[in-house]
Formats: structure tokens, C-alpha cells, sequence
């Protein structure tokens, strides 16, 4: 299998109408992290098979640098997956990082198209497990098998919050996407899901994401919204609209002051546990304590901000000696 590097940004992940040279030309000037150009759900069904070929010239096109490209395809209850797959990765395969399928539900689900993408790879001569996939969970049955389908292939790169179309599934009784349903006021009607998603993408490695906000000109709604998710330890959400992204890539990124923080301690830490610095396990900060833990909580912190490339404002430096 391939030796690329799957943990790519995805603070913000925008969701193109696929049939749209409008929209697929818009999003190229948009600071997103991801871009995936839709032949599901936003795609009509009559307008599909035309989309596939938009998408593949786009991709070819070029103009997405520094983005994740992703198609999304349907899923396989549907007669369009296999087409959908083939044709894009067959059209398009050197200029795309990952296919999205959604309504995953189990795992063999992941293992079919991991199956379909090899035999593209070796009929066209690309390295094999170049192509990543991201795995959407949108109902009860694939909530249920989530563990299995994050660690079904090595091509699962991010396992993604589908709230639209779970809210349906489960028979949630409200309209508004990403919002609380009305009269549950007990708690966060979400977290078990957006918890069970995460745990799973922890357990094998991958990236987690939530999904949409479908009220975009609420930009603090957005915000309350992600902001959630990203105290959670979520790396990224699906942006619908332009204003959406700058928000996305704010709330998924560190704060200045916290980068700087944890590359402080793991400064401090590397110092403080070395010959130099004595050789200590637990060492002082400022006014802090701190251990092998606080370098674990470090390192996620300013790996988020790396990622996101941030740079230091302020330097710990070793105590005179
Ligand atoms: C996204 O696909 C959703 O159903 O929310
Ligand atoms: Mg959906």
C-alpha cells in the first residue's frame, strides 16, 4: 500500500454542486482546505452522468493548489456508484486525492470500493493506494458498524458526521440542520453521535469531520456550531458558502496564543528531560507543571497549527544558567 500522507488539512472542506462551472470556478479562489465536487445529494439525478465529465475536466483543469480535491460519488444502494467511481478515477485519477462515499453503513461497503479503486490504480499504471477515501456516516445502521468501517481499509482517511441525512434517518422530529431539534433540552442531542464518530477515527488513526450548517447567513450560528465540534477534538467542517470558510479555518485552528503555548512546552519538555536541563521528568513552566501528558496535550495542539501553517510569535528559551 502507498506511503501517503493521509492526515491532510481539512479545517474546512467546501462542498461544490458538481454540474456548476460557476461554482466549481469559485471555489478554485477560495481558501478552503478541501474542496469536493458532489455527484450525490447536490447533483440531480438527471444531471449526473453530464457531471461526471465537468468534474474530471475540472480536476485535469488544474488551479486547486494547496487544496484536498475529493469527488463525491453516490453510494451503493444507488445504480450510479460504480460508473461514478470509474469514470472519475479513470478520467481523472492523477489529480484527485480522495473519493468520498456516502451513507456508508458497513464495512464491506469500504472494502468494495477500496477493491474498484485498486483495479483502476493497476489498469492505469498509478500507484496503488495513492487514492484515499473518506467515509460519510449518515444513518443508524452505519453509526452502529462505525469501529468496523474506520479501520476497513487503509484508505479511510476521515470519517465524517452526515447530520442531514442521520437527522432523517433516525426519524429526528425537526428541519433544521445542525441545530438542536425543539423540546429536547437536556443536553446536546448530538454528542453521542459526534462522539462514537470520533472515538472511532482516534482509535485507527484517522481524521474526524462535521458535517454542514445549512443556515448560511447565520455566520454565529456556524461558529456556536463548529466551535462545538472543534472543542471536541474534531478536525474540520463542511463549509457550504464563501463566508463559511474563513469561520471553518478560524475555529479548527489553534488560537495564537495556544500554538505558542504548546510549542513552548514541547521546548521546554525537549530542555527540562535533557542532559542540559537535568534530566527531569516534571519541570515548571511559568506557574505550570509540567510532564510527559503535557507534552502529549502539546503535541496535538501544535500539530493542529502546523497544519494549519502558523507561525511563532514568542520563543521559551532555556533559564541562564
Ligand atoms: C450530508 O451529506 C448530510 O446529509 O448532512
Ligand atoms: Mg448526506
Amino acid at each position: 500500500m502507498s506511503s501517503v500522507n493521509r492526515n491532510r488539512p481539512r479545517r474546512s472542506c467546501l462542498a461544490v454542486p458538481g454540474p456548476s462551472q460557476k461554482f466549481i470556478d469559485k471555489a478554485r479562489t477560495l481558501p478552503a482546505d478541501q474542496v469536493f465536487l458532489d455527484l450525490e445529494d447536490a447533483c440531480a439525478p438527471l444531471a449526473k452522468p453530464g457531471a461526471r465529465k465537468t468534474i474530471v475536466a475540472a480536476l485535469n483543469e488544474g488551479g486547486w493548489e494547496g487544496k484536498t480535491r475529493v469527488v463525491r460519488v453516490n453510494d451503493w444502494t444507488t445504480e450510479w456508484t460504480y460508473r461514478d467511481v470509474v469514470e472519475v478515477v479513470e478520467g481523472a485519477g492523477a489529480n484527485l486525492d480522495c473519493i468520498m462515499l456516502p451513507k456508508v453503513q458497513t464495512p464491506e461497503q469500504i472494502v468494495a470500493l477500496d477493491l474498484l479503486i485498486t483495479q483502476i490504480e493497476k489498469t492505469l499504471g498509478y500507484e496503488v493506494g495513492k487514492i484515499g477515501i473518506e467515509a460519510q456516516i449518515e444513518n443508524a445502521l452505519g453509526l452502529t458498524n462505525v469501529n468496523a468501517i474506520a479501520a476497513a481499509s487503509p484508505r479511510v482517511e476521515t470519517i465524517i458526521f452526515g447530520p442531514a441525512d442521520f437527522m432523517a434517518s433516525i426519524k429526528m422530529k425537526s428541519l433544521v440542520v445542525g441545530e438542536q431539534p425543539p423540546g429536547y433540552d437536556v443536553g446536546d442531542a448530538y454528542h453521542h453521535i459526534l462522539m462514537s464518530i470520533l472515538m472511532a477515527a482516534r482509535a485507527y488513526g484517522k481524521q474526524a469531520i462535521d458535517g454542514p450548517y445549512l443556515q448560511i447567513k447565520d455566520l454565529d450560528g456556524f461558529r456556536m456550531v463548529a466551535g462545538r465540534s472543534a472543542a471536541l477534538g474534531f478536525d474540520g467542517k463542511w463549509v457550504l458558502h464563501p463566508t463559511q470558510v474563513d469561520a471553518a479555518n478560524e475555529t479548527f485552528s489553534p488560537s495564537q496564543a495556544d500554538y505558542d503555548h504548546a510549542e513552548n512546552i514541547l521546548d521546554a519538555y525537549d530542555w527540562y528531560t535533557s542532559e542540559a536541563g537535568g534530566k527531569r521528568g516534571a519541570a515548571m513552566l511559568g506557574d505550570e507543571m509540567i510532564d510527559e501528558a503535557s507534552r502529549k496535550m502539546a503535541l496535538v495542539v501544535a500539530g493542529k497549527g502546523r497544519l494549519a501553517g502558523m507561525s511563532r510569535s514568542d520563543r521559551w528559551s532555556p533559564p541562564e544558567a
